[in-house]
Order: structure tokens, then sequence, then C-alpha cells
């Protein structure tokens, strides 16, 4: 990019970085903002999934003759009578597949894990198709299962193929073996993690409407609608232009959204086939068969001084995948990411199960391995009779040690520091058990979080027309996080524009190319790709300004004028502008309009690492006959690079620290072995944290602006919330009790048992 295009250093941001009300608030008030399974379409079908009900084995015969007798039952599919999809694994790789075999919807006769759909019963109404999908027998050989991780962690393997975009752990460095046997000081622990299902408000749906002469327009919950297009054309091989997929809102996805689910692939083939619109809803119990954050078993073996200096870290990781796909994700890279070691071995492993492949669950993997980490770093400091807070600040890695690199920016210190003053840690006294009210006893705990700050590529158009009017708009998501608003925030201040001439669209194949919202990136790329774009336009609008007689702005570039307040100003001389209709006018054009594409830098990304980072402070009040804990504190530092917008910003952190309670203290899918099957899979069994779990969460942003990343400086924050939650509650549990938990969630039973 060139310096032209840059933020201009003396020009203030007018809306970025202030708090500002989601421009799609009213939509989403009122019922306007209408989601995937909302969208009609005349004589509309409606399909429902019948599940298998082992885990593994064979398909002998599936018996739809009652359900085929049920008035308003137009078709039934199962792998016997559908019409013909390809074969090859490529053809159903989606853009974030893990390496592996793709499953294959209503493919052959094989069932790779409970619940997988084996059958699509339509229905001219839902309680039609639900009727009859309760009527379909499935006659199925059961094969020997295994769904037990603990049972089966012999057999972890080290993935063969690396998922893009997720960095393997590094080779050892130095002796951790050696260096850990003889230090004097060890911690060796293992900490378990349960898997957990996404339950976003919006159950997975697709409204897929013949358009006729076999053009379709699909309404989908996805986190990118570029995923569920090419999904699409290229399984059902149709032309990119016969198929238009939009997501304009999208109720919560967490990465449940990042990956096309199966219920695209059957509303499409039902489509194509019968020439009719279909819509598929997973329903709740559904939603629990499909993919999930993985449990985790990390092992971690600290070697310190007797100051608490590390000699010595070990981190390990097993987790679970399907039999069919390796699914990965980063979880003992962050040990070494936050703290200094010269000697130090990493790795993961998965081991093959018999369930659905794995997930993203926002920021995958860094709340298993942080929890871990923070939770050991904690029981070092008491080792060592330190303050866990001091502990970390000495052992911090103030260089990236994995890649050799220094960090980008790195404000963890400065986030604890503010953190802890908000809290209060400094009046913390060490022992545990010496806060106590009535049957209560409190405790204050502490972790830090770790993220990665990534840019993706996206592009962006701007169109500035005659009337003042200025439409942005790039093929990204808002799953909940405002991107809408912090796109008309961006455009808005690069054109100084106010926010209502700015028009912000997204969610539409049709747009210019990005990919998957995911991994907190959408800010620093789909921002910088809509800043991009309009400083183009500005460019363009100069150049008109430039050739008009007379003009005052003659021989200028984008670095000697302003604009701001719908005006292009002389920096040297701010009485001299011209309002940018007057300029199209003179022009003679009635529109102008630019495209731009933001990438990462590759020499940036050579020379530096980029993370965000984080400080939970929480307090708990445990009663130790009942085994209660209720959390009546959180403080999140966060240190995230610019923050757009410290409204939504605010909330992003405060939906993630409720995530971390759940992961902490809620959340557990639990698994019957005998079945195979996750079994608590309603809202009912499977407790999500709910607002009397949840405390005043006190977020504050440390000032940090990170140049290097892109020309707003802003890192992205969707993730970095959860992170530390888990670990600072626990280790505020262990003050309060003196009790160490290394099992998440840490409900009742744990507590007391
Ligand atoms: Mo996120 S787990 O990349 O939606």
């Amino acid at each position: 990019m060139s310096a032209a295009l840059e933020v201009p250093a003396d020009r203030p941001f007018r809306h970025v970085g202030q708090p500002r009300s989601r421009v799609d608030g009213r939509l989403k008030v009122t019922g306007g903002a209408r989601y995937a399974a909302e969208f009609d379409a005349p004589n509309l079908l409606h399909g429902v999934a019948v599940p298998a009900s082992i885990a593994r084995g064979r398909i002998r015969r599936i018996d739809t003759e009652a359900a085929v007798a049920v008035p308003g039952v137009v078709h039934i599919y199962t792998h016997g009578n559908r019409p013909p999809i390809p074969a090859s694994d490529q053809d159903y790789q989606d853009a974030v597949a893990p390496p592996g075999k793709p499953f294959r919807p209503l493919f052959n006769d094989q069932i790779l894990f409970s619940g997988q759909p084996v059958a699509l019963v339509v229905a001219e109404t839902l309680d039609a198709a639900t009727y009859a999908a309760s009527l379909v027998r499935v006659d199925a050989e059961a094969e020997p299962h295994e769904t037990n991780l603990e049972r089966n962690r012999f057999a972890a393997y080290v993935p063969p193929e690396k998922r893009s975009g997720i960095a393997p752990p590094p080779e050892t460095r130095g002796f951790p073996d050696a260096a850990f046997n003889v230090a004097p000081v060890q911690i060796r622990n293992e900490y378990h993690v349960e898997s957990e299902h996404h339950n976003p408000m919006e159950p997975h749906a697709s409204t897929a409407i013949w358009e006729g002469d076999g053009r379709l327009t699909v309404y989908d919950k996805i986190q990118g609608v570029m995923n569920s297009h090419a999904y699409i054309t290229g399984i059902f091989g149709l032309d990119a232009d016969q198929v238009h997929v939009l997501s304009p809102f999208v109720g919560g996805a967490f990465g449940s959204g990042l990956r096309p689910q199966y219920q695209l692939f059957l509303a499409v083939m039902a489509t194509l086939d019968l020439k009719r619109s279909v819509r598929v809803v997973l329903s709740r119990e559904q939603m629990f068969t499909i993919g999930y954050r993985p449990e985790t078993i990390n092992s971690i073996a600290l070697g310190a001084n007797a100051d608490g200096t590390l000699r010595a870290l070990k981190h390990s990781a097993i987790a679970r995948t399907s039999t069919f796909e390796d699914y990965q994700e980063v979880v003992v890279n962050w040990s070494n990411l936050l703290y200094r070691c010269e000697n130090v071995g990493l790795d993961y492993k998965l081991v093959k199960l018999d369930t659905d492949t794995p997930c993203d669950m926002r920021a995958p993997g860094a709340p298993l391995g942080v929890f871990a980490i923070e939770t050991a770093m904690d029981e070092l400091a008491y080792a060592v009779k330190r303050d866990p807070l001091e502990l970390r600040t000495q052992n911090f890695a103030d260089t990236d040690e994995i890649e050799g690199k220094p960090f980008s920016t790195r404000s963890l210190r400065e986030a604890c520091r503010q953190g802890a003053e908000k809290f209060g840690w400094s009046g913390r006294p060490f022992e545990p058990r010496s806060m106590r009210e009535g049957k209560e006893l409190i405790g204050w705990g502490m972790a830090t979080g770790i993220w990665e700050a990534m840019m993706t590529p996206h592009t962006a158009r701007a169109c500035l027309t005659a009337d003042g009017k200025l439409e942005v708009g790039t093929a990204t998501a808002d799953i909940g996080t405002g991107t809408y608003t912090m796109l008309t925030q961006v455009a808005a201040d690069a054109l100084g524009l106010p926010m209502e001439a700015v028009t912000a669209r997204l969610g539409d194949s049709r747009l210019p190319k990005a990919p998957v919202e995911g991994g907190s990136w959408t800010t620093a790329s789909a921002g910088t790709a809509v800043h991009l774009a309009c400083r183009k336009v500005a460019d363009t609008l100069l150049g008109h300004a430039r050739r008009m007689p007379g003009s005052p702005f003659a021989n200028t570039s984008l670095d000697h004028v302003t604009f701001a307040d719908g005006r292009i100003v002389l920096r040297a001389d701010p009485s001299k502008a011209m309002t940018l209709t007057e300029v199209m006018q003179a022009a003679g054009v009635p529109q102008v309009e630019a495209e731009e594409t933001a990438e990462p830098d590759p020499a940036m990304k050579q020379q530096f690492s980029s993370y965000t980072h984080s400080a939970v402070f929480a307090e708990v009040r445990v009663d130790e006959q009942l085994g209660v804990v209720r959390l009546t504190r959180i403080v999140s530092a966060v240190a995230a690079g610019r923050i757009v917008n410290p409204k939504t910003a605010r909330s992003q952190i405060i939906g993630g620290v409720v995530f971390g309670v759940g992961m902490a203290l809620h959340e557990e899918s639990m698994l019957d072995h005998r079945l195979g099957r996750f079994m608590n899979h309603n809202l009912a069994e499977y407790h999500v944290p709910s607002a009397a779990d949840i405390p005043d969460i006190d977020v504050l942003f440390v000032d940090e602006v990170d140049e290097r990343l892109n020309p707003l400086g802003v890192k992205g924050l969707g993730e970095i919330g959860i992170v530390g939650t888990a670990a600072a509650i626990g280790n505020a549990i262990f003050h309060a009790t003196g009790k160490r938990l290394r099992h998440l969630p840490m409900t009742l039973e744990r507590v007391r048992g």
C-alpha cells in the first residue's frame, strides 16, 4: 500500500475509536433482521434429517413405508435413492476443512458417528416432515465403537498432515527432560478439559430457493458465504453464477458456522432434484451431533529455580478427532509464547474416535492449553511462595522464542498492571483460605490470555454517488460481532462522511471476495480493505478536484488535504474546501468506485510476530459444603491494538468471558460411551451460563496501536476474551479453598469431591 493510502497521522478519527451503537441494532430488536430459516419462498418444502442411532456400523435397510404414508410427505432421500453425487474427497473439501476425508451426507451405507444424517424427509409442512422422520426405521449392523479418549490415549498419533493455518508444535529446544530432572522445583500434572458444543441461539439452517433453470438463491447460516458458495458449486457441478448465497445476519456461531454443515448439502440436493425450494433446519438436539470443541488432556512439567525462574517447560496435549478427519488446533505453543525458557518440549497428538469431527470453537485450542499452563504457573507460584502475578511477570517472554522474532507490539505487562490495579490485586493475602464471610470462602485468582493477531486477504468495494452516499461491501459476515458497524465507521472516516451517509454490505457471495469471519481477523482485514477502497475513492475525487479550472487543489496529493464533513479541505488553508458532491458534479461523474485488497504485509510477517494479550482477574465465593462456586467479580484487561468501537468491543470481551465462565464451571458435552453419543443434548442438561451465573464484568482496553500490522493499527478481539478466563477462575477457587482443580468444568462434584 502506498503511503498516501495510509491514515494520515495528524487526521484524527471521528468515528473510529468511538463507542458507536450498532447500525443494525434497530433491525435486530424489531425483528427486521432475518436469519437463514426466516426467508420464505412460494411452495417452500421442509426437510428433516433422520439421525443414525449407532456410533459405527453399516446400514442394512431403511424402512420408509410408514413415513411416506404421512400426508404431505413429498420424498424421502437415503443413500440408496439419492441423486448422483461426486465421490472424491476433493469435491467436499471446504475452505477450512482439516486434512482427511470430509463427511459426505447420504453417500453410502457407512455410519461414522451417532447422529449422522442417514435420510432426509421432505414434506409440505415442517410438522409432516418431523413426524414422518420419526417413523423412518433404520436397520443397521453395529460395529464396535470407541468414544473414550482417556481409554484410547495409547493410540495417540502426531497428525501426518498439518492443517492449513495451524502452527504445529516447534522442535524441542535445549534439553527439557534433563533440565526438568535437575530443577530444584518441579511441577508435573495433567489438566483435562471436556468437550463443549457451541450452542448459538440460531441453529444451523439453510433455505434453498429454486429460481428456475437450475439457478438457486441460498440463505445459509454460515460465517462466510464464499465457503458455502464454493462447497455447493463444487459438489453439485454448478456454475458460479447459478448460485447466490446470502447470510445477512448470523445468530451466533462461535466457529460452528465456519464449515458448511450437512443441512446445506441436504437442502440444495433436494431443491435441485425436486425443482422446488427446500428449507432444512437442525433441531437443538441435532446441534449436539455436529462439531464441538474437542476434549483435550494436557500434561505439563515445569522445572524452576528456587526463585521460580523457569528452567524446563514441557507441555503435551492429546485431543480427540473423528475417524475420518485430523482436526487440529493450537494448544501447546501458547505456553512458550507466554513464557521464556531455554529448555522447551511441546507436542500435540490426536486420537481417532467414533464421533463427528471437532470444529473450531471460539479461540480454538487456546483456552485449553492456557488453562493448563496458567494453572501450572499458579502451582509453581505456590511452590516457591511467590505472588502468582509477580511470578508470571518474572517469566514473561519478551520475544517469540518459537519463531525467534520480536513481537510487533506486546502490551501483556501493561494489561497485567492495569487489570491488577482495577481489581485491587495488591491487597490479596497470599495464603489460601484466608478470606471468609459466613459459610463462604473467598478467593482471588488471575491468569493471562493470548491469541494470534491475524490478517487474511479481503477485497472490498467502495462506491460514492453524487448524492453524497457511500456504499461499501465485502463478502465477509457479521456473526454478531458488530462488523456492519465497524465497516461503517471505517468508511465514514476515510471519506469524512457522517455514518448515516454510509451503507455497509456483507454476507453476499456476489460481493468482493472475503474468507470466513473467524480467527478475530475481520476488523484488521475487512476493515483495512474498506479503508483502502475508500482512500482510493478519495484519491480519484482529489484528481477530479485538481483538474477543475482555478482549483485550490492544483498540485496537491492526499497528504495535503483532509476529508471532513463531506468536503475536501486544504490542510494549509482550511478555508479552501469543496464538497464531494460539488467535485463530482463539476467533473460530470455520477459515481466514483474503487476496489482494493488488504492482505498481511509479507515483510512484516517475516520480521515480527503478532498476538493479542489479556490479563483476567476473578473473585469467587465457594460454599465448601455444597461445592457451589459463585463468581462475584471479574476484570478482563485486554491489549488488542486500536479499538475501533469500544462499545461493540466491550460486548465481544464480555461474551468471551461468559464463554470462559461456561468452560470453567458449567459446560460439558457428556458422552455415553456404551451408546457413543452425546447425551445431554439440550439446554436443560447442557448448562450454558445464565444471567444469574454472571457478575459484573469489568472490561478495560490497554492503549495500544499496532501500525506494523495494518493502517488502522488493529489486532482484533473476538476471541481473546475467553482465553484466560477458566484458569483465572480455577486459580481463584484454589485461593479460596486450597484445593487445586485440574479438570474442567469445575462442577459441584469436582469442587466437593
Ligand atoms: Mo472462530 S472459532 O474462528 O469463529
